[in-house]
C-alpha cells in the first residue's frame, strides 16, 4: 500500500509534471550530466546548455576522449566550473573502472568527483530505480512543512530526521517519480516565500 504521501503526489504528477528533456530518459549518462548541471543552477538557465552538451558529448566515452580544454568550453556561462572539471574526471574513472558506465550503488556513485548524497541519491532513484529519497534543498522545504519538521531542515539532524521520515514513504519502485513530483512541487507550488 503506497503511503499518503506518494498517492496524493503521483498523479498530481502525471497531470502537472514538467515535460524535461533527461525525463523518460533510460540514459543513466544523460540523468548524471542533467543532476551535474542542476546543482546550483535552474532548469531553464540549464536546457540550452544540456541539449548542445548531449549533442557534442552523447555518451561518457566521449567526455572522457575530449580535452578538458573542450570541455570546459562547453561549460562556458554555466557557472561554477569545477562541476565540468569534475564531470570530466568522473567519466574517466568510468572508462576505466566501470566500463564506461555509471556506477550502480550509492556508494559508488559517491565516490566518483561532483557526487555528494544528494546526487546519488538522485541517480540511484532517477536512473536505476532504486528506493532513495533525493534530498536537495526544494525536498528538504518540501518534506519539512509536510511532516512539521521543527529542526532546521538545512541542519545534520534535520536532514537525518527528514530521511527517517521520508523513506517509508517512498513507493516501491517509483522512487523516480516521487522525487521529481516533490521538486516539481516545490518549484511550481511549494515555493520558498509565499507557497501557494
Ligand atoms: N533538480 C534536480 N534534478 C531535477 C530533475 N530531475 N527535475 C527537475 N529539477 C531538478
Amino acid at each position: 500500500m503506497a503511503s499518503d504521501l506518494a498517492q496524493a503526489l503521483l498523479p498530481w504528477f502525471r497531470a502537472n509534471g514538467r515535460l524535461l528533456p533527461w525525463r523518460g530518459s533510460a540514459n543513466p549518462y544523460a540523468i548524471w550530466v542533467s543532476e551535474i548541471m542542476l546543482q546550483q543552477t535552474r532548469v531553464e538557465t540549464v536546457l540550452p546548455y544540456y541539449a548542445r552538451w548531449m549533442k557534442r558529448f552523447p555518451t561518457v566515452r566521449s567526455v572522457a576522449a575530449a580535452p578538458l580544454d573542450e570541455v570546459l568550453r562547453a561549460w562556458e556561462g554555466l557557472g561554477y566550473y569545477r562541476r565540468a572539471v569534475n564531470l570530466h574526471r568522473a567519466a574517466e574513472i568510468m572508462v576505466t573502472q566501470y566500463k564506461g558506465r555509471l556506477p550502480t550503488s550509492m556508494e559508488q556513485l559517491r565516490r566518483l568527483p561532483g557526487v555528494g548524497r544528494y546526487t546519488a541519491a538522485a541517480i540511484a532513484s532517477l536512473a536505476f530505480g532504486q528506493d532513495q529519497v533525493a534530498l536537495d534543498g526544494n525536498l528538504r522545504r518540501v518534506l519539512a512543512r509536510y511532516f512539521d519538521l521543527e529542526l532546521d531542515p538545512r541542519s545534520v539532524q534535520g536532514e537525518r530526521k527528514l530521511l527517517t521520515q521520508a523513506q517509508p514513504a517512498v513507493p516501491a519502485g517509483e522512487s523516480s517519480s516521487f522525487n521529481q513530483a516533490l521538486m516539481d512541487l516545490a518549484a511550481a507550488v511549494c515555493t520558498p516565500r509565499a507557497p501557494a
